[in-house]
Order: C-alpha cells, then structure tokens, then sequence
C-alpha cells in the first residue's frame, strides 16, 4: 500500500472514496479521470481506509474530495470502516485537521434509515476536529435517483476546487467537447404529456463514445472463460461453482402469478464455503437470452457479429479515454450483453444524453433530452426510475435509436451478482445450505414495454422449469429429489456464487440472550436459519436457550405461509417461545393486517425481552415494512415505558448502536 502522506506531497487534489457496490468509487475514478483530461490537474485516488493516520490526513497540504455511500443502517462501506472508526476517537482535537480544506459527496437512499449516514458523520467530525469546507457537500439519494444531485455538485466543484488550489484558470482543454444548448419545441410538450414551457436547455457534454469493435471469426468466449473477470467490488472470498441438490415451492397455490417463493439447497464441496447465519450468497446470473437477443437486433448486430470475438480497443481519436476495468477485452459481443452489462437498471441521465444522440428522428432525440434535462427530473423520476424502465424498453419506444454496441458497453453499470439470505444452519448441515426467493413476474404497462421476470430469479426459474416442465409447478410442494433421485448434484448446471458475510446481522454469541424476530415473506429466510442454528447449539449443551420470538406475516394463510411447517415445528420443541403470525388478506384478521400490528398487540413482552437484554432483527422490504416496524417499536416504548417522542427514538438509538437492534433490509 503506497504511503499515503508522501504519495500527496506534490497533487492538486486528493480523492478519498468509501463504496460498497462500487458506485461511489467509479464516481471518484470518473472525477479523477475528468480531473486529468480536461483540467491538467494531478489528483490521485485512496480508499478511506487507505488513510491509516488521521494525524496523517491533517498534514494533507492539497484539498481533500470525498465520495462516500452509506451502506446497512448507516454504516460505513468496507473500505471505510476502519477510517471511520478512527475517526471518532476521543484523542483527536479540534486541532487535528486544522489545515484540511475539503468537501464532501454522500451517496446514500432515503428508501432505508440514516440516510447518508457515514457522509455526514464523516462531515459533522470534519467539522469538529478543525477542517474548513471549501464547497457546500452534496447528499445524493438513490431512491429518486442520485444522477439529481451528482451532477450539479460535480458542475459546481470544479470552480470551487479551482479557487481553493489557488489555480487562476482553470479551463477545460478545449478539444474534450463544449456543452451544447438544446432548444424543446412545443410537440415535446405533448410527447411528454406534461405542461412544460418551451426552455433552452444547457446539457454537459456528450459521453464520448470512444471505442470501435472489430469484429473477428475466432469462436465465442465460453462462460468459463468469463469466470476469472468475476472478481466484483467487496464480495466476501473467491467465486465458488456449486451446484443446486434441491429445490421446494413454499407457496401453495400455483395460482398466484405473482409472487412465487421457493427456496434452493446448495451442494457445498468440503471446506470449500464456509458460512453463518445471517450471510447471504451472490449468485452470478446472466441476462436473458431473448432479451440480449432483442437489444442486439434493434441494434443491427447479426448473429456472426454479435458470437465472434471482438477486439475492444480504445479509439486513437480521445488520447486517454478507456473502457471500464470490468469490461474484458477479447469476448463477443452477445458476452457482453449477457454476462458483463445490466441491461436492466433504470438508464442514468448520462446514457440517455448518449441514447438521444443516437436517434435519427428529431422528436425522440428532443424527448430523450427532455427526460435528461434537469427540468425533466420529475418525469425522469416517474417515467424512468419509478417504473423500472430497462434498455430494451426504450429502444422499443425509440425505435430511431441506435446507439453503437461499444459506446453502450462503456456507459452500462456492471451486472451485479444477486444476493439472497441464507435460510440454514452450517451446524444443521456444512454440506449444503438453502436460500429462498420470490419469482415475481412485472407486468407490461405504459413505460415498461414487455412482461418479465427478475433477472437471477428468472434465470433460476427458467432452469428448473425447463429441466422438470410438467412436473415443475404442480404439486403444492415440489421437491427435486422426489422427482428423481439420479438428478441430484446434477442439476443444472454449474452457478457461480459468492458468499456475503453479513457482519451487521449475526447471532449474539451468547445462547441465554433472547431474541425479537421480525421477518414477513421471505425476510423470515434468515431467521430460519437462527432458529435452526439456536436448536443445533442447544442440542449438545446444558445451557438454556434464551426466549426467541418470531413475527411472520403473508398474505393468507393457504397460500403463503412460508416454512410452516419448519415453524411449527420449532414452537412445538419449544425453542420458539411464541410465533406470530398475520395474514394481510384474509378474511376474520380481527384487525391485525401486518407484523407491527401484532408487535402492538404483544408490546408487553416485547418491551420485556428489550428489557432483558434482548435483541431485536427486522428483515425485508426497507421501504415500508422496517419504518413501519421501528416506528411501532418506537410507540410501544412510549405506550409501556411512558417515554416521550424523544426518549423513544434515543432509546431506539442506543439498541442500534449496541448493535442489538439489526437489520438486513432491501428496497
Ligand atoms: P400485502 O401485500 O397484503 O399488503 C409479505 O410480503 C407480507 O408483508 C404481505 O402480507 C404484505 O401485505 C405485507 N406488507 C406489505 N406492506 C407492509 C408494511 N408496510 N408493513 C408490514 N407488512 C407489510
């Protein structure tokens, strides 16, 4: 690791970035790479916690950038977490970073608690050891899209970071590309079916399309050979191949078309993936054929162009452009479509400026612009983010559109292994483990242009339909080795996974602490695995279990309960202390509907299990379902503690930063 105090010695700048999926750190690679090309200007790039010193960093004599997300319930991504620690310690001063002269870019989600939590810890402590801002931060929100803040605070940084290294000019080199004014007729205004007035737009720059593909006949790259690129920012250890033992529908009526949960059984090879409850696995999927096959057609690709391998390679034209690392060099093109690109996250601003360029009809063009306009950004919101609007849906709405491949390669984020929750116990079986998921299917509508299934979900699903066609899907609980006790370890075919330690959502080690569960549809799959793991560790021990008290909530009774069995089964050891259970829809619920309406329901134990050093676990949707569930938690301890408002949410504090309040939530 390169000494960060001598390695700043002769910069204009320094960039520090924390990332967990690695948005934040390509946000700070991207203002790095503009950095250089258009402004001259020598930056270098750390992690956080490449800053071993603190002491180290009030000796920085350059301005400080820092490009940060907030991961989990606002905790620092991995590659900050040492730096953020270090940070609080009580022996820094308001003296440590007297010199420092920084600023400061949050990436976080208002869809989850503490929004931009490590940010604005990073900056409230800034500000307390000393520090001077030298331009105002900015706190990006992925929930309504984080391109609405980026790009304005990248705008305006550049100026500011000029006067702050006390550079006169400060230009653009000018061959990268002025910034182009766009004027909205009055037929966009009908396109868009919005009321907008006729504006002249200022747009940044173009991305620079700054690759050809050659095309060669060299025979495809196979997805084996695809396997050494996997290696994704922070995912716990190397990719594992496994293969699925077994697989089981939790759900009991086949009827319902949305809303397919199933768990899978792993077959793990000895000592090869070790894990614990509260660890999830990334699985690597590809994209789906026919949708590949589609976005190549639109785009005049033929099939013996889309197979042979292509030569990547950067355009002599832009000196120092290049193609992300993440993109292999030698593949063909349908590889890049299938395994590397995600072709299905709602299109940044950035791509669409590159889509509307690539339209040969003026009306898509001005509407492309229009959504990537700062003044479109409601109807981006709407129309794009909101309504999961993929690749191939707008190029079927803008069938002038077509943009080359490579230039498409570059701007596309990179597909990301899924992650789903592991749903067993290592000491119940180290020789395989389960997880569970739900195959939903999102319809056709105004924006969305064609019915699908999730991406690794679906992959998963078409896999284990194809392979048991009629027998798939028809018995109320299918499982694969009652079909065919050969098929075992055979089926289908080889899957790349990662494991994800989930280290903000473990078991306390002690076995008397009792336990409040919290997990409605598939947020109960961790859980299971605790209870399993908890009945595995009190089977050899003498020790009494603590209480563990589960709140599990479905839609109805007959069709949904997931794991019922396996539950009722615990009560009737006695291990789960008590089991909650609400149906959403059916009928008699006696006005219990959801998890927290039973947590009101039974606030006296569940204060009393807090009380006796309990911990309390939420798993599931973050948007609704964990608000909803802290806010009650927040109201019971002021119905049986008699706290006020404020009491309630610094007693809420306190639990999350014992850490016995956990959550492993999704939007
Ligand atoms: P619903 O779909 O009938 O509204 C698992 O998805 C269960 O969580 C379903 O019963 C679902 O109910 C319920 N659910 C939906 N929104 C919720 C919320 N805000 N809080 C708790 N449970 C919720």
């Amino acid at each position: 690791m390169k000494n960060f105090l001598t390695a700043t010695e002769d910069l204009h700048f320094v960039l520090l970035y924390g990332s967990q999926l690695g948005q934040a750190k390509s946000i700070a690679e991207g203002l790095l790479d503009v950095s250089h090309q258009e402004y001259n200007l020598r930056g270098s790039l750390f992690s956080l916690n490449e800053v071993t010193d603190i002491k180290d960093l009030g000796k920085v004599k350059c301005p400080v950038v820092i490009v940060t997300s907030t991961t989990g319930d606002g905790d620092p991504p991995e590659n900050a977490d040492k730096f953020w620690r270090k940070l609080r310690r009580k022996n820094l001063d308001g003296k440590t970073l007297l010199f420092v002269r920084y600023t400061i870019l949050g990436l976080g989600d208002t869809n989850f608690n503490n929004f931009c939590n490590c940010g604005k810890t990073i900056h409230r402590r800034f500000q307390e050891l000393g520090a001077t801002l030298f331009y105002p931060p900015g706190w990006a929100d992925d929930g309504t899209g984080l391109d609405l803040v980026v790009d304005d605070w990248i705008q305006g940084l550049w100026p500011a970071l000029k006067s702050c290294i006390g550079i006169k000019n400060l230009n653009p080199i000018p061959s990268i590309g002025p910034s182009q004014s766009f004027q909205i007729d009055s037929s966009t205004e009908e396109k868009m079916s919005e009321n907008l007035e006729t504006k002249t737009l200022t747009l940044p720059p173009l991305p620079t399309s700054a690759l050809v593909i050659e095309c060669t006949n060299k025979s495809p790259m196979d997805y084996n050979l695809l396997k050494p690129t996997c290696a994704y920012p922070l995912i716990d250890g190397e990719p594992v191949l496994m293969t699925i033992s077994n697989a089981r529908l939790l759900t009991k009526s086949t009827a319902v078309k949305t809303g397919i949960e199933m768990t899978l059984e792993f077959k793990v090879e000895e000592n090869c993936f070790r894990f614990q409850p509260g660890d999830s696995v990334a699985i690597v999927s590809p994209n789906p054929v026919g949708e590949v096959s589609a976005i190549l057609q639109h785009l005049g690709v033929d099939d013996a162009q889309a197979d042979g391998e292509v030569n990547v390679r950067l355009n002599p034209s832009v000196p120092k452009g290049k193609m992300p690392a993440h993109v292999p060099t030698e593949t063909s093109i349908r590889n890049l479509f299938t395994y590397v690109c995600d072709i299905r996250m709602p299109p940044k601003k950035a791509f669409l400026r590159l889509l509307a360029e690539s339209c040969s009809d003026e009306s898509e063009k001005i509407t492309l612009l229009e959504l990537s306009s700062k003044q479109g950004a409601a109807l981006y919101t709407e129309k794009i983010l909101n309504s999961g609007v993929s690749l191939l849906d707008l190029l079927l709405q803008f069938p002038s559109c077509k943009p080359k491949p490579a230039a498409l390669i570059e701007l596309l984020p990179r597909l990301q292994p899924r992650a789903y929750s592991i749903c067993s116990s290592p000491l119940k079986s180290s020789k395989s483990f389960q997880i569970a998921f739900n195959i939903i299917e999102i319809p056709k509508d105004n924006n969305r242009q064609y019915q699908r299934l999730g991406v690794c979900t679906g992959w998963l699903y078409e896999i284990l339909k194809e392979k048991y066609q009629d027998k798939f899907l028809q018995d109320d609980i299918l499982t694969l080795d009652s079909v065919d006790k050969q098929i075992i370890g055979e089926l289908p075919e080889d899957i790349v996974v990662f494991r994800r330690r989930n280290q903000n959502f473990t078991l306390p080690e002690d076995l008397t602490a009792p336990l409040v569960m919290v997990g409605p549809g598939t947020g109960v799959a961790p859980f299971v695995g605790f209870l399993q793991h908890r009945q595995s560790q009190t089977e050899n021990s003498t020790i009494e279990v603590g209480e563990n008290v589960l709140y599990f909530g479905c839609r109805n009774r007959n069709k949904d309960y997931l794991y019922e069995n396996e539950l009722h089964q615990f009560s009737q050891s006695g291990l789960l202390t008590n089991l909650y259970v609400s149906f959403s829809r059916d009928e008699g619920q006696e006005g219990i509907k959801y998890v927290q309406d039973q947590m009101q329901k039974n606030q006296v134990e569940l204060i009393s299990i807090l009380d006796k050093g309990g911990y309390f676990y939420v798993c599931g949707d973050a948007k609704n379902m964990a608000k909803n569930v802290r806010e009650t938690l927040i109201s019971c301890l002021k119905n049986i503690k008699g706290m006020d408002e404020k009491e309630a949410f610094a007693a809420v504090a306190e639990l999350v930063s014992s850490k016995r309040y956990l959550q492993d939530v999704w939007a």
